[in-house]
Order: C-alpha cells, then structure tokens, then sequence
C-alpha cells in the first residue's frame, strides 16, 4: 500500500505547516517502540491511516485524518524513562499531545478527537467518535506492534516525505 506522487504532495501539504515547528521534530529524540523514534512512528501511522481513507470507498475527511494522525502522539517524553508525571503512560499521553498540538495548532474537532482518542480500547470511555478517529486508532496499533515487533513496515516512498521541501498546489 503506497501513495501516488500526487497523493504524497497533497499529504505534505496537509503536515506542511507541522513540520515548520522545531517541537514537532523533537519528536526525533524519542524512542517510541523498537528503534523506531516518536517522529518517525507518527509518520508512519499517519501515512497509512491517510493511504486508507483514500482507499475506502466513502467520503472521509483524508486532510483531519492526515493531519490528526501525525500529532496523535505529540506528547514529548520518552516514555521508557519512570517519572510520577506520566505514571500511567497509556491513559494520559493522548491528552499531553492534544495539549500540546492545541498549544501550536489550530485543530478542528476531528483532529482533536483522533489524537484525543487513539489509545482506545484501554481508555474505556475515551473511544473513537467517527470512521477516522478509528481508522487511525487501528492503523497505530498496527504499527506499534510492528515496530515493537522489529517487523519493517516504513512505506517504500518514505523518504520521498522528506524530500518535498515546500508546499505545492496539487489537487486530485
Ligand atoms: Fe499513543
Ligand atoms: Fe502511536
């Protein structure tokens, strides 16, 4: 599963104005699962989460879904080292990246529930409003037992993300 070159562009624009934020790429300092850092593990959710809402075949808002994913876990720790402030990691990071992310961006309320949303089943209450709250919920488990798992899954065009260096006007 990959994205079209069109596609990647329109996926980069949707992040552009993320990846001008210096406290968006200290997300590289973080260990997330395996090897696999903060950074790169929200990348990766968020392309194949945004590669599936294309795919599906009903209206999902892909541009929440892109932009949602990539700040799911925006909560800036590593969370292997034991401190009282994130005690119980699981239930209280999705709410530290949506602090953040809400600190920097304007987010509409899809993307607020996709970030605040992701770790459901083990916050109970907290579940998925929409189809792409739980799409993206589903995709990072995915991920996140891949990587723990060492199983390689960062898309073949990976790094074409990176080479995109400005936003640019394409449509499909
Ligand atoms: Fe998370
Ligand atoms: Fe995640």
């Amino acid at each position: 599963m990959r994205l079209s070159e069109n596609e990647i562009i329109n996926f980069k624009n949707h992040v552009y104005e993320f990846l001008q934020l210096e406290q968006v790429h200290d997300m590289k300092k973080y260990i997330q699962h395996g090897k696999t850092t903060t950074f790169t593990h929200c990348m990766v959710v968020a392309y194949y989460s945004y590669c599936i809402t294309l795919r599906l075949p009903m209206a999902l808002d892909t541009k929440s879904v892109a932009r949602g994913a990539f700040l799911h876990d925006f909560y800036l720790y590593d969370w292997h080292i034991p401190d009282k402030s994130h005690k119980l990691h699981g239930f209280v990071h999705p709410g530290f990246a949506l602090k953040n992310a809400k600190k920097y961006f304007m987010l509409n309320s899809l993307e607020e529930d996709i970030i605040e949303k992701h770790m459901w089943p083990l916050t109970i209450y907290k579940y998925p409003k929409s189809k792409e709250s739980l799409i993206v919920c589903l995709v990072d488990k995915f991920c996140s037992l891949a990587e723990t798992l060492y199983i390689p899954i960062l898309p073949k065009d990976f790094k074409r993300l990176n080479q995109l260096s400005s936003p640019t006007k394409i449509t499909n």
